[in-house]
């Protein structure tokens, strides 16, 4: 590989050293400098057509567009001068002359850049004292709708649908003061990827249709996850409002998803707040399940399954460390453990090499796949007569509670109750993806963490504690105190992992270490 040339310049009279061909831009962001900018976005081409970026550079005649002018040896910038600041003052005067004064009643209030370099750098009045233009909202398709007042035309979307998505749909029409992103004739916002545009935004101008109006910006908790949806993998965080997931946004990893996510992973979270769940642990008394202390019930699934043969039938959702201990049961008894996945299309985003909407529809199906777990068609292929039957979140889709008469007795570990698994023995009710920390190991073998972003409901538990207890129960181990612990065992004890903890993964992951059963690391 040829050597990169490091190129050493000063910003704001910070010493900094950046690769040859680094814009001033990124260089700035290196010295902790965020020059104001508008059209400019790492995942995009460089159009350099919104002026905001411009700096002073040392010797040169005229303001230079930092986005688009690469750095050079003894470089001086400076980006906070009077002639700067005058001419960004006059950018951002321009902008603003058509648009209205909507941040009261607009989604993007709270997280726009308008706002933030108006209040930053702007004018604190306006000069304009004629009519404002208007044009009308019009829906572009897919999840997005346009609202053209506020467009600053930065052309952000156009390039995202042309240069990543590789489908023209979006132009720039008209020109001058009547200028407005249009669509192409016949053309909609159909992509798989096409959501992007609303993050790729930076302002109001592109809304969700799922998102409009649920929320402002400064009433979300967010943490960092990982999207549970296919086997990609991207990392995304996760918004809530009153401990209700309100929405799915895109977390940059250049590893993975760089700084996108689809469609189809973004809205696909309701089910992350299903009321219908599992709350109390139980145990079958007297012909019914009953509410029952947690202790109490784990020591009753560990008597049903202390000398039984265990057939497991586990999520793919499921996190790494509760399938390593749900892999601990089948192997203390000499049992099988199965999965099943939904599939679907494949959607790749052409722009960016090795992303795609995956046909696997769960994130952890390659994790299950290295703690041991057999894909099977359908849940109960393998089942044995006179196995315990062990749920571990598996919704029984397509199964009636005959089929499940061939077990000798059935333990549900879930987030709900399956309509077929009712004659259960036990109901040990767990926290769902959304509710509790863990990994993934995506397809490429990259083990991701993922945070909780709200609290479980009732007495559910982690995955990770209520199996743990069981095996302690069941004289195998000690009890883990944090999802750390049990992601220690694995990496002691799983070549795979050997090496791995979660500080090691930090929060944009690690591929594993055995890439021959885990494919290739990228
Ligand atoms: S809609 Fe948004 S991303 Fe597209 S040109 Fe207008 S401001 Fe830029
Ligand atoms: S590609 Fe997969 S992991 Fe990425 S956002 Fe879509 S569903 Fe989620
Ligand atoms: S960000 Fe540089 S010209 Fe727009």
């Amino acid at each position: 590989m040829a050597e990169v040339k490091i190129v050493n310049l000063t910003i704001e009279g910070r010493p900094v050293s950046v690769p040859e061909g680094t814009s001033i831009l990124e260089a700035a962001k290196v010295a902790g400098i965020l020059i104001p900018h508008y059209c400019y976005h790492p995942g995009l081409p460089v159009a350099g057509v919104c002026r905001m970026c411009l700096v002073e550079v040392e010797k040169a005649p005229k303001l230079a567009p930092s986005c688009a002018t690469s750095v050079a040896e003894g470089q001086v910038v400076r980006v906070h001068t009077e002639r700067a600041l005058e001419a960004r003052k006059g950018v951002l005067e321009f902008l603003l002359i058509n648009h209205p004064l909507d941040c009261p009643i607009c989604d993007q209030s709270g997280e726009c850049e308008l706002q933030d370099y108006t209040y930053q750098e702007g004018r604190a009045d306006s000069r304009y004292r004629d009519p404002k233009r208007f044009n009308p909202v019009e829906d572009f398709g897919g999840d997005v709708l346009y609202v053209p007042n506020r467009c600053i035309l930065c052309t952000r979307c156009v390039r995202f649908m042309d240069d990543v998505a590789h489908d023209a749909v979006l132009n720039v029409s008209e020109r001058g003061d009547r200028a407005l992103i249009g669509k192409f004739e016949g053309k909609d916002l159909a992509h798989p990827w096409s959501g992007n545009v609303v993050d790729l935004c930076p302002v109001g101008a592109l809304l969700s249709k799922d998102f409009l109006n649920k929320a402002r910006a400064w009433e979300l908790d967010r943490v960092a996850s990982i999207c549970p949806n296919c086997t990609q993998g991207c990392n995304i965080t996760i918004e809530t409002r009153d401990l209700q997931v309100a929405r799915l946004k895109p977390r940059p990893n250049e590893d993975v998803n760089r700084f996108f996510m689809c469609d189809y992973g973004r809205l696909n979270y309701r089910w992350m707040n299903r009321t219908d769940r599992a709350e109390q642990p139980m145990v079958r008394t007297d012909g019914a399940l009953r509410s029952i202390d947690w202790d109490v019930a784990i020591h009753v699934a560990a008597a049903v399954l202390r000398d039984a043969r265990a057939f497991v039938l586990a999520s793919p959702m499921l996190s790494n460390e509760a399938l390593h201990l749900l892999s601990r049961l089948v192997r203390r008894s000499g049992g099988t453990g199965t999965f099943c996945v939904a599939t679907g299309e494949e959607a790749p985003l052409p722009g960016v090499e090795d992303l795609a909407l995956r046909s696997d529809r769960a994130a952890n199906v390659n994790g299950a796949e290295l703690f041991g777990f057999k894909r099977v068609d359908r849940p109960l292929d393998g089942l044995r007569d006179g196995d315990v039957l062990v749920i571990a979140d598996d919704g029984l889709s397509g199964i009636t509670a005959t089929e499940l008469a061939r077990a000798s007795q059935v333990i549900v570990i879930g987030t709900t109750l399956p309509e077929a698994a009712h004659e259960a023995a036990v109901l040990l009710p767990i926290a769902n993806f959304a509710e509790e920390e863990g990994t993934f190991t995506n397809l490429r073998g990259r083990v991701q963490r993922f945070t909780q972003a709200k609290p479980a409901p009732g007495l559910a538990r982690p995955s990770w504690l209520v199996l743990g207890d069981l095996l302690g129960a069941l004289g195998e181990q000690d009890s883990f105190y944090l999802p750390s612990d049990v992601f220690a065992k694995i990496a002691s004890s799983h070549p795979a992992f050997s090496g791995l903890s979660y500080e090691a993964l930090g929060m944009r992951g690690l591929p594993v270490l055995d890439g021959q059963t885990a494919g290739t690391a990228r």
